[in-house]
């Protein structure tokens, strides 16, 4: 995994691209487009920098590392922005550790899978998902960290109505 280019004490996203999306730039250019996964992280990586989040990055052809990428993303960050390629069609592994993970989940494609061949028209991670950015092509790495940061946000917890200066200890962020 990628390490967090990020300062100490910053909001961990971790995003996670699942089998053959490192041929990205000479795979079926016309449905993926030309841009790496190296594009695509680096543009993932500064919009986050710019909304105060690292990202770390882990790509695998492998079902068991992703599965062991979201149980390592427990209790240090505050997101998941996966595509998962295939696997999003057929893993329930993948499902079910993306349940027992209680930050932000944006599911991801450059495509749009639900325009695409009924095989790819299931997703299993989707409901395990807080929502899924698809079919923009490299627009929706920023726009899924955009997502995480409005969800957050929206999460938030707003601080008691009159509290005031002084007022005590408030909700935090
Ligand atoms: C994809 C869509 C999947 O159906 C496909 O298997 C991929 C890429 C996308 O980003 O559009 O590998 O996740």
């Amino acid at each position: 995994m990628s390490p967090p280019e990020a300062a100490p004490g910053t909001r961990l996203i971790v995003l996670l691209s699942g089998p053959n999306l490192n041929l990205l730039g000479e795979r079926e250019p016309a449905i993926y487009g030309t841009a790496t996964l190296a594009d695509h992280v680096a543009a993932a990586t500064a919009a986050a920098r710019d909304l105060g989040y690292g990202i770390e990055h882990l790509q695998s052809n492998h079902e068991g590392d992703l599965v062991e990428a979201v149980h390592g993303a427990r209790g240090r960050s505050v997101a998941i922005i996966v595509n998962a390629g295939a696997l999003t069609h057929t893993s329930w592994s993948l499902h079910d550790a993306l349940a027992a993970y209680d930050g932000v989940v944006v599911e991801l494609h450059l495509s749009n899978p639900a325009a695409r061949e009924p095989f790819r028209h299931l997703s299993v991670v989707a409901p395990v998902a807080d929502g899924c950015i698809a079919g923009f092509g490299g627009l929706g790495y920023p726009l899924a960290v955009e997502a995480v940061d409005r969800v957050l946000a929206a999460r938030a917890v707003p601080p008691p109505s009159g509290a005031g200066a002084g007022a005590g200890a408030g909700a935090g962020a």
